[in-house]
């Protein structure tokens, strides 16, 4: 079982996907549980504040330490082995082999930082800073679905469908990535690689073989 805390303000923008589909299906099997905690719940003060201005100046709020620290220590209260993931465009790139590593028993906390950033010691607690690319986006909320969704879907059971063992004899189950074709034959002139009509599967896996593109 893999279980996902998400801290976020914005649920909302979150759970319809991790209700949908290959998602909801990892709930349904048991294989994956998604839990939210909002940080507005942690906020100070009557207005339930999470952000503040930088010291030093410059625009936007950033998050503060307190909300955090106390939305994580209280699922940490719960379960101490949690893990922190924090999307940040500062971070180690997210690729195929890092969602590898991170499908496996383990409770994830993904903090989503929103406004224009967060206080530099809320680093102090956390594990892993992931970066999804060089480009920067409103907040932690779409980086969480993708770390998510690119690691669930590498629990055994969610996929379904095992691949034929031809397949998986040129492949370490990623490189999965060679073009494929469903009916018609010919679509507006563009036709089927005649290999693939053959019904010789050995030449079906070698032509698959020299066509797939690598997964990182
Ligand atoms: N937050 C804002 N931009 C991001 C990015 N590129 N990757 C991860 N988290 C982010």
């Amino acid at each position: 079982m893999i279980k996902f805390t998400i801290i976020t303000l914005f649920r909302e923008a979150i759970e319809p996907y991790l209700k949908s589909s290959m998602m909801e299906k990892a709930v349904r099997k048991g294989l994956a549980e998604f839990d939210f905690v909002d940080l507005r719940e942690f906020g100070l003060g009557p207005h339930k504040s999470v952000d503040d201005t930088p010291y030093g100046g410059g625009d936007g709020m950033l998050l503060r330490c307190e909300p955090v620290f106390a939305a994580i220590e209280s699922v940490k209260a719960i379960d101490p082995d949690t893990k922190v993931i924090l999307p940040t465009p500062v971070g180690e790139t997210w690729n195929q082999g890092k969602a590898r590593e991170f499908a496996r028993d383990a409770h994830y906390i993904i903090l989503c930082p929103h406004y224009e950033g967060y206080d530099e010691r809320i680093l102090s607690i956390v594990d892993y800073k992931i970066s999804l690319g060089k480009y920067v986006l409103t907040g932690g909320e779409l980086p969480a679905l993708i770390i998510i969704d690119s690691v669930v879907r590498l629990i055994p059971g969610v996929l379904g469908g095992e691949k034929s063992a031809e397949i998986e004899s040129f492949s370490d189950g990623d490189n999965l990535e060679y073009p494929q074709y469903t009916k018609p034959y010919d679509f507006r002139g563009m036709k089927v690689p005649d290999v693939l009509l053959s019904g010789n599967h050995g030449e079906i896996a070698k032509w698959r073989a020299v066509h797939s593109g690598k997964v990182e």
